[in-house]
């Protein structure tokens, strides 16, 4: 037997494809291996929908703030948190379904994000690339109307997937230690903090990133550029807004 888990250190993100498709044996087998990921209670409170069609793309496309992806590449998986279906078995079976609340919303959102890397996994393996599009849950709304979700059902993320048609530069991580605490969390103190972020900040990149934005500092580009309050306050409320509708809030 061997152990093989090199592509896992090599991998990156890709956001340009080829025109190859992806057959449909293909993405079966990663669709198979993706759904023997771990599951809460085995019960399987997510679905995937699968977009090939290119009218939907088009039409999903402005929703994913039109990221070139959505439309290059030939297939889109989008990921659901989804408690409809096990709901529906436990009706026909004379059993009571308590998960329209938040906890069971977080119960599925996490089975649809493990169901979604393990799909990830399982492409890059193959020399498939993946990328994930965050906005999803600020869009989540609209893409719930293009796909017909149901009450129950909340889309949590979508993945892009596709031969690569390049090779980009991979990103960098902080140190391991960075993220890693022994036993219990050993808090930051500021040094510290400078002395994990340090590489990051000194990266032609980020230097590049700073200076297209006008900031003077990596941070501020994150905080007052890419991921800023007004915004996430702004989306927290539409998300908010879709667990009432799709049922998750009744605590
Ligand atoms: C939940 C999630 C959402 C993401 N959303 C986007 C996105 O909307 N657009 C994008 O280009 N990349 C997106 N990414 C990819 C990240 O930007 C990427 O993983 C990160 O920059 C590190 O790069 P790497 O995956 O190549 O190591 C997302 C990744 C995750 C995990």
């Amino acid at each position: 037997m061997t152990y093989n888990t090199d592509f896992l250190y090599n991998r990156r993100t890709i956001r340009e494809y080829t025109q190859e498709d992806v057959g449909d044996d293909l993405l079966d087998d990663l669709l198979k291996a993706g759904c023997r990921a771990s599951t809460t209670g085995n019960m399987q409170v997510y679905s995937i929908i699968v977009t090939r069609d290119e009218e939907r793309k088009r039409e999903m496309l402005p929703f994913h703030f039109n990221q070139k992806m959505v439309t290059g590449a030939p297939v889109l998986l989008t990921f659901c948190a989804d408690f409809n279906r096990f709901s529906k078995w436990c009706l026909l079976n004379n059993a009571g379904p308590g998960y329209d609340n938040f906890l069971s919303f977080m119960t599925a959102a996490i089975d649809a994000l493990l169901v979604a890397q393990t799909i990830c996994i399982a492409a890059e393996a193959r020399g498939l690339g993946i990328c994930y599009l965050g906005t999803t849950t600020y869009m989540a709304d609209k893409l719930i109307e293009v796909l017909k979700l149901p009450k129950g059902v909340v889309p949590v993320t979508t993945v892009t997937l596709g031969w690569p048609a390049g090779h980009p530069d991979q990103p960098d991580r902080l140190p391991v230690e960075a993220v890693i605490h022994k036993e219990v969390y050993s808090d930051y103190e500021d040094k510290d903090i400078e002395r994990f972020y340090s590489a990051k900040e000194g990266r032609e990149d980020s230097r590049q990133f700073m200076q297209e934005n006008n900031k003077s500092t990596l941070a501020q580009v994150f905080t007052d550029v890419r991921y800023k309050k007004e915004d996430n306050i702004y989306f927290s409320k539409i998300l908010l807004q879709v667990l009432k509708d799709q049922g998750f809030m009744n605590q």
